[in-house]
């Protein structure tokens, strides 16, 4: 290998089951992992069952408004509490096997057959999860004393608190997909961080970004991680416009850009004038990885009565399938015993700072 390139992880960093494990106890275990839009849990009671590495978790609005998580698993004998996200009707957690009843504040209030002697309830709260909301945006952590979360994503992304200023806690669900790949985790974020491939695998997106035509992902001419879109364009879509409104808090020059980021270690952030594209990950095993990917628009345009965000949802479409394409290729790449490693150019530099925090927490956890 020239100097010039650095290494890649391991082939069995990306395809063994062993491994695998230790990322899902070294990293979505320990970090702030992103789990979906507050405005999912507009009520009191509304729920949102997410999994966060192996774990199941729970989050619930309470009465006062607030976000509370919780593992989804009742006290009594384990079974788990909540299959699917979705409106609560304001109700207690009840558990399907003996119902035994949880309030919205976790503590177990009632247990039917159980004598109130039999045992002390106040003793059997569901075990807490911290949650914590930025910008409309909520994440979950299941380390005992994790930082604060404003803190985690100054730490882990370079752009994201920058667009504090397009204030994304005002923009609206408007289609909610989902997506599954066969490739580790880590192979759709090494995919995301660079954009060699751009030219080569996304010819419609080319069109669009024009910077990345040559490959690059950062337009050396501007300080805020941006690209220019091309020339009339404001939009994600195949000919860069739709019958979509302007973000209103943007600037003519946010307006006329495509923005991303990266949030370690779970999300995706893409955003055009008339749309923010977040894209959750979570890995399923070694060589398998499904995707939520949340739409947010102008409130103006979800609220209309004919709000079509079609063009948008269909042109990320075909660039994910393009991507997980290449990312399934490469999944089936670093599965034979002939890949030791392979290296990144200079041009992957986000990939290698990826990984080189992925091995910090995995040599952290050991
Ligand atoms: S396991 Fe939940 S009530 Fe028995
Ligand atoms: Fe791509």
């Amino acid at each position: 290998m020239s100097t010039a390139m650095k290494p890649t992880l391991r082939g069995e960093e990306y395809r063994s089951p062993a491994i695998y494990d230790a990322d899902l106890e070294g990293v979505f275990h320990r970090r702030w992992c992103y789990v979906g839009r507050s405005e999912r849990l507009a009520h009191v009671g509304d729920r949102l069952v997410v999994d966060v590495g192996a774990e199941s978790v729970l989050v619930l609005r309470n009465r006062d408004g607030d976000l509370q998580a919780y593992y989804n698993v009742c006290r009594h004998r384990g079974s788990q509490l909540c299959d699917a996200s979705g409106s609560g009707f304001g109700a207690a957690i009840t558990c399907p096997y003996h119902a035994w009843s949880y309030s919205l504040d976790g503590e177990l209030v009632a247990t039917p057959n159980v004598a109130k002697e039999e045992l002390d309830r106040m003793a059997f709260p569901l075990h807490r999860v911290a949650v914590e909301s930025w910008q409309g945006m909520l994440f979950v952590s299941l380390a005992n004393d994790p930082p604060p979360l404003v803190d985690w994503l100054a730490e882990s992304s370079d752009e994201i608190l920058s667009f504090e200023r397009l204030q994304l806690d005002r923009l609206r669900l408007g289609r909610l997909e989902t997506s599954t790949v066969a490739a580790n985790w880590k192979i759709l974020v090494e995919n995301y961080a660079e954009c060699l491939h751009c030219p080569q695998v996304h010819p419609e997106l080319v069109e669009i970004i024009p910077l990345h035509q040559q490959g690059d992902v950062i337009d050396e001419g501007r300080d805020d991680g941006g690209a220019w879109l091309a020339e009339g364009a404001n939009s994600f879509t195949a000919d860069g416009t739709a019958p979509l409104p302007v973000i209103a808090t943007m600037t003519p020059g946010d307006e006329r850009s495509y923005l991303s980021a990266f949030v370690y270690p779970n999300l995706f952030v893409d955003i055009t004038g008339t749309s923010v594209i977040l894209t959750r990950l979570i890995p399923r095993g070694p060589a398998r990885t499904d995707y939520e990917i949340e739409y947010l628009f102008e409130p103006s345009a979800v609220e209309s009565d004919d709000f079509d965000p079609s063009a948008v949802c269909d042109f990320s479409n075909l660039v994910m399938a393009q991507d997980n394409a290449v990312c399934e290729r490469t999944q089936r790449g670093v599965s034979s015993r002939s890949f030791d490693r392979g290296m990144f150019a200079a041009r992957d530099s986000l990939c290698w700072d990826f990984t080189q925090q992925y091995l910090a927490d995995l040599a952290a956890e050991s």
